[in-house]
């Protein structure tokens, strides 16, 4: 809040400060570390690869030869087409360019997703926990939220009941995330398969966010696309800022039937106006060149959580359930403190070690603190290690 007399809009008041306290811990163990502290950062979703070389040079070469100008608003059509292939590769369904859309990054195009689908007050089914950069585009759209559960009995897999119970009349979108952040969750196929019948029955949008596709270990990643027998009112948002590790370059796209793609192209021309060309072409090097480096860091994050898991399992009084996929590890600290926002900044002043409350993602993951793979092994064993300690010593009047 401010206390100037300027006037402001009220989107301006609607997005005010709503981030603030779910970072809070995060924001400090930075400030912590800028100071020259001993802090093991664990609260954070950014991938700490390098993205790889090949990918970078592509980028250099194509930025030396003026690949520096407008892009059409849809994206260029070398990457949609390069989408397009990557997208008939993965489900059984063909995938046209007329189908593909460019956006900087997965957040700008469920951004524009739902700019095209959602009027104020039109009805989202939301599933909780969900990442904490989707409710403030549902706010900004004054669209009405309207949240169903994930149970952590139940490994955090949503049950499509819940889903359909959680349906009004006003609804107008069912929004899911698999592999999901912050749980690692997959949505079984027969799941997706019962609630895409279900939406198409009841004509009903259906949109998920599959950013963590790549980043599947034991099950495969089983695409909305791949399930569905119809593709009518069906979105897939997906991109390479965690499976390439690009999260810098922003880089997204929108697979959705030609009529909303259409308008998705009138939306990016009135606020995007288009992507970086060499950016674009990078990435369609990258798609099209994808199999080895993704690989290696998928191995890489599935090694990492066999560490942490390891570890866990020896610290008496916590739970979690193993990922199936994802860079996370959500862990029920409630048997120590009810209170996790409280626990991670107790554990941040103690242990010098900054992990996520699970408030930050809903009602579900009250009790939870998310535990972030995305650091060396070395760094990994340092933070549990310290959260191990944390935890023998914890105090026993909380
Ligand atoms: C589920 C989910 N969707 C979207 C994003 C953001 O993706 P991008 O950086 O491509 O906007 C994240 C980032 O953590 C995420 O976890």
């Amino acid at each position: 809040m401010t206390n100037s007399t300027a006037s402001y809009s009220q989107l301006c008041e609607r997005l005010d400060g709503s981030e603030d306290d779910a970072w809070r811990v995060h924001n400090e163990a930075l400030e912590m570390q800028r100071r020259g502290e001993d802090v093991v950062v664990l609260s954070i979703g950014d991938p700490d690869f390098r993205t790889p070389e090949p990918i970078v040079d592509n980028a250099v070469s194509h930025l030396k030869v003026g690949r520096t100008h407008y892009s059409p608003a849809l994206g260029e059509l070398s990457l949609r087409r390069a989408v397009a292939d990557y997208e008939a590769r993965v489900s059984p369904h063909d995938c046209s360019v007329d189908e593909v859309s460019i956006f900087p990054g997965v957040t700008a195009g469920i951004h524009a997703v739902m700019s095209c689908l959602l009027d104020p007050g039109d009805g989202a089914v939301v599933v909780d926990p969900m990442y904490v950069g989707y409710e403030p585009i549902f706010s900004a759209l004054q669209a009405e939220v309207q949240i169903t559960q994930a149970d952590a009995r139940n490994g955090f897999v949503i049950e499509i009941d819940a889903i359909k119970k959680a349906v009004t009349p006003t609804t107008k979108v069912v929004f899911i995330n698999t592999p999901a952040n912050p749980t690692g969750a997959i949505i079984p196929r027969e799941d997706l398969v019962a609630l895409a019948e279900f939406c198409q029955s009841k004509g009903l949008w259906l949109v998920c966010d599959e950013v963590y596709s790549m980043f599947t270990f034991e099950k495969p990643h089983i695409s909305l696309r791949t399930a569905a027998s119809k593709l009518d009112q069906l979105v897939v948002i997906d991109g390479l800022s965690k499976s390439h590790a690009m999260s810098g370059w922003r880089m997204g796209w929108v697979v959705a039937p030609p009529e909303l793609t259409r308008y998705l192209g009138n939306f990016s021309a009135m606020s995007i106006f288009g992507c970086p060309q060499f950016i674009q072409d990078a990435s369609a090097f990258a798609l099209n060149n994808d199999e080895y480096y993704v690989k290696e860091m998928r191995d890489e994050y599935q090694k990492r959580r066999d560490v942490v898991c390891e570890r866990l399992l020896k610290m008496p009084g916590i739970r979690f359930n193993k990922p199936d996929a994802g860079m996370f590890i959500m862990i029920d600290i409630s048997s120590y403190c009810s209170d996790d926002k409280l626990f991670a900044k107790q554990l941040l002043d103690g242990e010098r070690v900054s992990l996520l409350p699970g408030s930050a993602f809903g009602d579900s993951t009250a009790g939870h603190v998310r535990f972030s793979l995305v650091q060396p092994t070395g760094v990994l064993t340092e933070g549990c290690d310290r959260l191990e300690s944390f935890l023998k010593n914890y105090p026993e009047e909380n």
